[in-house]
């Protein structure tokens, strides 16, 4: 059996006159030509509700893509009995039977889905072509193909033996099913999230976030594709509560494997609590949440540097990753430099739909992001704590634009340096650069997150001690780069206190929540 080698996935350029390009443009075209209705795919069937809900391009948001069908709680039900029924085989399997599926799926997305993907990702959830490139065609196909080899090496860590004695350890699937609660922001999550428990012979139910179902759509016809027998994984269009309401209170519910936000998650782990003496076993809980992460420069950084990492990782998807810079920390004397460098990037940098390949940033996942993100600005142009350095501008008539923004706070615990607003929206502080020591407990304490980080800085002393001191403060963090853009196999991502269970996506560590190792002794 071929198992992947840890390599990723080549990034497509999309430059003009590429073949790559041109499918994409067809792809795009045909896609804002059709009008689709995305069912619920429970076991065998394919379930159109007639609950019709729009989806439309969050640039463009008078055009529709098409409709997704919503489900009910009895629909919930019936996907777990269809799960639970899939399991009977799924579960004996063979690791190589189950990676082959999944490696299927792997070349289908490298291959003939790369641009059905990726339109569906760019139109969608309003991402432009680079960063649908990176998330719903390299990110994917590595969690795909990577897992397989982390889930190789699960398999060969055994026991020893001694004279007489042979000892294994079997990695079983945990008894039940697991429940897949996927965010908008990448497509990629959305498909490994059920992927990688049902990797480990577990059935899923998953349920995407209604502004994703357009992309997670074309994850599911990928995945019958490649031959997932019907019912492995399961994807359930019911509203989160009602969907909760049925999955938290089943005695075979086994875990749950969820991204999204720190407030659903504690509601989610809070219902677990309550329900605890309800389930055969007590379930895995895996999720990653929010962040407010930080970019904190040395007097010793290079401005130029600085700056590109924060229009990078503050504007790249409009800010809507967990990973995205939004607050940062600047030393006096290199304030007026790096201000003068994102300044003139910013005038390069266009807005509009994805449609137009020159767009670096598009429109913001919906209205009540739109109106979320457009409060903090409001609040920052009305407050005498701070000021407007770039942007505050937003309008909503065609599409969710959200222009973006940096505001410089006076005040280190002002709302938008502690709070996270996932949008286009960076917060700086400029400190003493004689205080660089003092400013650490500062970026530690005025957050309750801890997902990525990063310190740039060409002075040796400054990053021992910044990685140091900040070790609580990040899962991920990075020097003289950027806090976005982990690559599976790469930087493990994932991060700790208001931020997650820390389990790791696309590591030996997430996958191992998946199996139940059962030790087996025999006496020769
Ligand atoms: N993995 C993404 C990043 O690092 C966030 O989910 O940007």
């Amino acid at each position: 059996f071929n198992v992947p080698a840890l390599k990723n996935e080549p990034v497509k350029s999309y430059a003009p006159g590429t073949p790559e390009r041109a499918e994409l443009k067809k792809a795009l075209a045909d896609a804002r030509s059709k009008t689709i209705e995305i069912p619920q795919y429970i076991g065998s069937e394919e379930i159109y509700s007639g609950n019709k809900k729009k989806v439309s391009p969050p640039h463009d948001h008078q055009h529709i893509l098409g409709y997704f069908h919503e489900g009910t709680k009895e629909d919930v039900a019936k996907a777990i009995d269809a799960a639970l029924e899939a399991r009977k085989s799924w579960a004996t399997l063979t690791w190589e039977q189950r990676a082959a599926i999944f490696l299927k799926a792997a070349e289908l997305i490298a291959g003939p889905y790369r641009a059905e993907m990726n339109a569906a990702t760019m139109l969608g959830q309003s991402k432009n072509a680079y960063q649908a490139e990176i998330d719903s065609a390299c990110e994917i196909i590595d969690f795909l193909r990577l897992n397989v080899n982390f889930m190789r090496d699960i398999y060969e860590e055994q026991p020893v033996s001694s004279e007489g004695v042979w000892n294994r350890m079997e990695y079983r699937p945990l008894e039940g099913f697991i429940f897949a609660i996927t965010p908008f922001n990448f497509t990629a999550i959305a498909g490994n999230l059920p992927a990688a428990p049902a990797l480990m012979g577990n059935v899923v139910i998953w349920k995407p976030a209604f502004t994703q179902v357009y992309a997670a759509n074309v994850i599911m016809k990928v995945f019958k594709e490649a031959g997932l027998p019907d019912g492995v994984i399961n994807m359930v269009l019911a509203d989160g509560p009602v969907a909760g309401e049925v999955i938290f209170k089943h005695p075979d519910f086994s875990g749950v494997h969820f991204t999204g936000s720190t407030k659903v998650f504690q509601t989610i782990w809070k219902t677990i609590g309550e329900n605890i003496a309800t389930y055969k076993t007590f379930p895995r809980i895996v999720g990653e949440t929010g962040g407010k992460d930080f970019v904190l420069a040395h007097k010793s950084a290079n401005a130029k540097e600085v700056a590109t990492g924060l229009i990078r990782g503050a504007f790249e998807y409009q800010g809507q990753k967990c990973s995205a810079a939004s607050r940062a920390y600047i030393p006096s004397n290199l304030w007026e430099e790096v201000k003068r460098f994102m300044l003139a990037d910013l005038v390069e940098i266009k807005m509009g739909g994805v449609e137009d390949f020159s767009n670096f940033v598009n429109a913001v996942i919906d209205e009540k992001s739109f109106d979320k993100i457009a409060s903090y600005i409001d609040g920052a142009k009305a407050s005498a704590d701070t000021e407007i350095v770039a942007g505050g501008n937003f309008d909503k008539s065609k599409g969710y634009f959200v222009e973006p923004t940096i505001i410089r706070a006076f005040k280190p615990d002002y709302v938008t340096l502690c709070e996270e607003i996932f949008g286009p929206v960076l917060t700086i502080y400029v400190y003493d650069e004689n205080e660089f020591e003092q400013i650490i407990p500062v970026i530690d304490a005025t957050s309750p997150y801890a997902l990525t980080g990063a310190v740039f800085a060409k002075d040796r002393y400054a990053i021992e001690y910044a990685t140091r001191h900040l070790v609580n403060a990040a899962g991920n963090f990075y020097i003289n780069d950027k806090p976005t853009g982990a690559v599976v196999g790469q930087q493990p991502f994932g991060g700790a206190r208001a931020s997650g269970t820390n389990d790791k996506a696309g590591s030996v560590l997430n996958l191992l929540r998946w199996v139940s190792p059962r030790a087996l002794k025999e006496t020769l």
